[in-house]
C-alpha cells in the first residue's frame, strides 16, 4: 500500500515523491495514480505526448514532457489552461477572483453560488469555472443536455478561506511554472481528431470515461464509442497507454478483456475520493494497458 501525506499547503506526497496538485478537480482524477503511470510510461524524447482526454491535466503535469498536444471535449477546462498559459490567469488575478467572489458567497451561501452558476452558464468566463469547481459538490463537472454547468453546491458557505484561496492560487503557481518553455498545445476537441495528429515516435495516454457509469463530464460515453477508441488505439503508430478500472467487488470491466487483452497491463489498487455515489468511493483495481 502506498502512503499517502499532505505535505503542505499545496504539496502532497506518495511516497516520498512529490506531485503536482491541478486548481482543478474532477471526477476520475489520476493525482494518486501519477507514481504509477510514472513507473510504466515514458515520455518521448524527440516525439510528442499526447493525451486526448486530458481532464484535469495532473498526469502530463507531472511528466511534464517538452512537447505535448493536450485536448478535452470539455472547453471550460482548455480555456481555464490556455488563461494560466498566456498569463490572462495568475495566481494573483485569481486570490483577486477568489476573495471578492468568496466574501460574497460567505453572505449568501447557496443563493450566491446558484448565480454565479448561472452567470457562467451565460460568460463562459474560466475564472467563474474555477469558483464553481471549488466551490461545488464533491468538486465535480457535470452538464445538462444543453451543456450548462448543473453540480450542486458543496453547502459551505465559507469554502473559500484564506488558506483554501492560498491553496488554490499556489496551485495555478505551480502549473504555471510547469508550462514554461515547453511546447504544449491545448485544444479543444473530440478525441478522433487527437488521434489522428499521432505519429510514429509519439505517445498517447488515454484515460475516457467509464462505459455505463453516469459520467456526464460532456455528454455520454456510450460503448460504441468505447469501441471504437480501442479500434484506433490499435492502429495508431504511436505508442498508447490506456487507464481502465479492471475490477471492483461487485464488476468486472469486460471491455478491456474483449479489447485490449493484447496490450501489456500493469494493476494497482486506487480508492476514489471524488464521485458524488457512494457506490463510487469503494476500491477499485485499475490498470495501465501499454502498447510500444
Ligand atoms: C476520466 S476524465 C480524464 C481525467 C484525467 N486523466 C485527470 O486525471 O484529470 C475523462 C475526460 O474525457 C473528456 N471527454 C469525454 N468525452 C470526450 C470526447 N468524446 N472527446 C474528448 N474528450 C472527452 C471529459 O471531458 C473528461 O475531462
Amino acid at each position: 500500500m502506498r502512503a499517502i501525506s499532505q505535505l503542505s499547503l499545496f504539496d502532497f506526497e506518495i511516497n516520498d515523491e512529490k506531485i503536482i496538485v491541478p486548481p482543478i478537480k474532477c471526477q476520475g482524477i489520476k493525482t494518486k495514480l501519477v507514481p504509477f503511470i510514472k513507473e510504466h510510461v515514458s515520455v518521448p524524447e524527440n516525439g510528442t505526448w499526447i493525451e486526448p482526454f486530458m481532464g484535469t491535466g495532473v498526469v502530463t503535469f507531472n511528466l511534464a514532457p517538452k512537447k505535448a498536444i493536450l485536448t478535452d471535449k470539455n472547453q471550460h477546462l482548455i480555456n481555464f489552461y490556455k488563461g494560466i498559459q498566456n498569463g490572462t490567469i495568475t495566481s494573483t488575478s485569481a486570490r483577486k477572483f477568489l476573495e471578492f467572489h468568496g466574501k460574497k458567497l460567505e453572505v449568501s451561501g447557496k443563493d450566491y453560488y446558484i448565480q454565479m452558476r448561472k452567470e457562467f452558464n451565460e460568460n463562459s468566463d474560466p475564472m467563474y469555472f474555477l469558483f464553481l469547481n471549488r466551490a461545488d459538490f464533491n468538486g465535480m463537472i457535470r452538464f445538462n443536455s444543453k451543456g450548462q454547468f448543473n453540480v450542486p453546491f458543496c453547502q459551505k458557505p465559507n469554502r473559500f478561506s484564506k488558506a483554501y484561496i492560498t491553496k488554490i492560487c499556489n496551485q495555478i503557481a505551480n502549473v504555471s511554472n510547469i508550462m514554461k518553455n515547453k511546447d504544449w498545445t491545448f485544444v479543444c476537441s473530440n478525441w478522433q481528431d487527437t488521434f489522428d495528429k499521432a505519429q510514429k515516435g509519439d505517445f498517447i495516454y488515454i484515460d475516457p470515461p467509464y462505459i455505463g457509469r453516469d459520467t456526464s463530464y460532456v455528454g455520454e460515453w456510450p460503448e460504441e464509442e468505447a469501441v471504437s477508441l480501442a479500434q484506433y488505439a490499435h492502429n495508431t503508430e504511436a505508442s498508447v497507454c490506456l487507464s481502465m478500472w479492471k475490477e471492483n467487488e461487485f464488476r468486472t470491466n469486460n471491455h478491456l478483456y474483449d479489447y485490449w487483452s493484447d496490450f501489456k497491463w500493469f494493476e494497482q489498487n486506487h480508492f476514489y475520493h471524488i464521485g458524488g455515489k457512494e457506490e463510487n468511493r469503494h476500491p477499485m483495481i485499475e490498470i495501465l494497458a501499454i502498447k510500444s
